[in-house]
């Protein structure tokens, strides 16, 4: 098991070798200079080039290949950290010392118990809605749970356990097909849930961005299992950020090598620039609304296939290459109509994705102990060979994280409808981070848009048009 986890460090150290080969270490100093406001920018449209804000809590170098949070670069993070760390790093700035990253894991484990967020989705036919919508819809019932902003009367009144009986729970969910629903809101847990609801009086941004981290994983491992036909299973305290997750989902505890991949790919996804989803959490916070709409907002935006959703349309493309017979013959031709391939090209990357270097080996690494995946492992290099001699040097268009990501998490046992509320679920620490940092000298986001209709029309009335 230790061989597995040094295995996986020995490749993501190769991979960083090939990428540290392969670009400068000369940063780009005109990038990280204090920026003088006004500033002077050319601004296309999506507002391509526009520099909305500072920031200090990670950096993306597209044409190096670079990810960086927080001064440190992500290939050592991958192999010497660990998502807690990675987390507190960004949100907090610093790497944490062992007391502090004591006292953090310990919000974190407090904050997966999810009980009337949990309760109130359970209520919801969740296995008939899209993952990522129910993601939202769950995030944005988190807030109700935490900050009670809302509440109409009086002080909130919190149910100290749900009901541990299947029949308390509204049946629109009856698990599908499973002969034995496992339903464990087990009372010894009760303790660990009335010291999270004595925090909910601390409904402070901070706070709120603990909870948001643990709990929409909580949220996202409940509809993993309800849309399987499982119920959701209480978490375990005793395990990892990445450990519970896959336990939550998968209903097993994980293999050390699991954990250890998963805790790889939450620090790969946990952070990345003024991205859509970035900027879509960010513009919600500036109107001091707040950090939960905030998330629910990023998480809406990364289910667009241009974003997140392209990790899930890649395994479609690769299924449908192998199905083929020959999905050299098969890539060709998508390329020869100039189909956009998904996860391949990035916005900002016009070199080869950091994060794609280490998901590639390790897609490869957990096919020798998942057989069925290795036929798409296969027929994934084969269309990056591909692509890359067809569009790599002409185009820059080399495979980004989306590419790999799937294999990776299909090895581990996620269904493809998840490949991007897991996503999600890594990238709330970044969001978070960024929306903090944001409102420390917040401006509400107004950009301008340029009128090209028409002035100076008649009204008619709706009778006489
Ligand atoms: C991510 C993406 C939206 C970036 O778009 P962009 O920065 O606007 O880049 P463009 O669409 O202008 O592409 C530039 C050129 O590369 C080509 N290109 C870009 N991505 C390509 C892809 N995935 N497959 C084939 N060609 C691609 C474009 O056709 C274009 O060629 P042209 O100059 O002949 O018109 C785009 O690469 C894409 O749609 N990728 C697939 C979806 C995906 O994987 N998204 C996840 C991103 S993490």
């Amino acid at each position: 098991m230790k061989q597995d986890s040094q295995a996986i460090t020995k490749l993501i150290l190769k991979a960083a070798r090939k990428a540290r080969e392969e670009t400068s270490n000369e940063p780009e100093p005109d990038l990280v200079k204090l920026v003088r406001w006004p500033v002077e920018c050319t601004v296309g449209p999506g507002l391509e080039g526009a520099i909305a804000c500072e920031s200090k809590v990670g950096y993306v170098n597209g044409s190096k290949g670079w990810l960086v949070y927080r001064g440190y670069d992500i290939f050592d993070l991958c192999a010497y950290s660990t998502f807690e760390e990675v987390s507190y790093l960004l949100i907090n700035g610093k790497l944490p010392s062992s007391s502090e990253l004591a006292e953090y894991k310990g919000r974190l484990i407090e904050y997966r118990y999810l009980n009337q967020t949990l309760r109130l989705l359970l209520g919801f036919p969740l296995e008939q809605m899209n993952t990522m919508s129910a993601l939202r819809m769950g995030t944005n019932m988190m807030r109700q749970e935490f900050t009670h902003r809302d509440e109409r009367s009086g002080q909130p009144v919190f149910s100290d356990i749900i009901g541990s009986d299947e029949d308390s729970i509204p049946m629109e969910t009856a698990p599908k097909g499973n002969r034995r629903a496992i339903y464990e809101f087990r009372r010894k847990n009760k303790a660990m849930r009335s010291r999270a609801n004595e925090l909910f009086d601390k409904a402070s941004g901070i706070e709120a961005c603990y909870h948001l981290l643990s709990g929409v994983a909580t949220v996202a491992a409940m509809i993993a299992r309800v849309n399987r036909g499982a119920m959701p299973i209480d978490p375990d305290p005793n395990l990892s950020f990445a450990a519970n997750f896959l336990y939550m989902m998968n209903g097993r505890r994980p293999t050390p090598m699991e954990e250890r991949v998963m805790d790889v790919s939450l620090i790969l996804h946990a952070d990345h620039g003024m991205n859509a989803s970035t900027f879509a959490a960010m513009v919600v916070a500036s109107t001091l609304s707040d950090v939960y709409f905030s998330i629910g907002s990023g998480i809406a935006a990364l289910n667009g296939p241009l974003h997140g959703g392209a990790n899930e349309q890649v395994m479609h493309t690769l299924a449908a290459a192998y199905e083929s017979g020959d999905p050299r013959a098969w890539i060709r031709k998508v390329l020869e109509k100039k189909n956009k391939v998904p996860g391949f090209g990035h916005r900002v990357y016009k070199a080869y994705d950091p994060r794609a270097r280490v998901l590639a080996p390790l897609a490869k690494y957990l096919v020798r102990d998942n057989p069925e995946v290795r036929p798409l492992q296969e027929t994934a290099e084969v269309l990056e060979a591909e692509v890359v001699a067809k569009l790599g040097a002409e185009k820059q268009v080399f495979p980004n994280v989306d590419f790999y990501s799937g294999l990776v998490y299909r090895c581990l046992g996620i269904d493809s409808e998840m490949f991007t509320p897991v996503f999600a679920v890594s990238r709330v620490a970044g969001w978070t981070a960024r929306v903090q940092e944001y409102m420390e000298r917040n401006r509400i986001f107004r950009p301008r848009a340029r009128y090209t209709g028409e002035f100076n029309k008649q009204y008619v009335t709706v009778e006489e048009r």
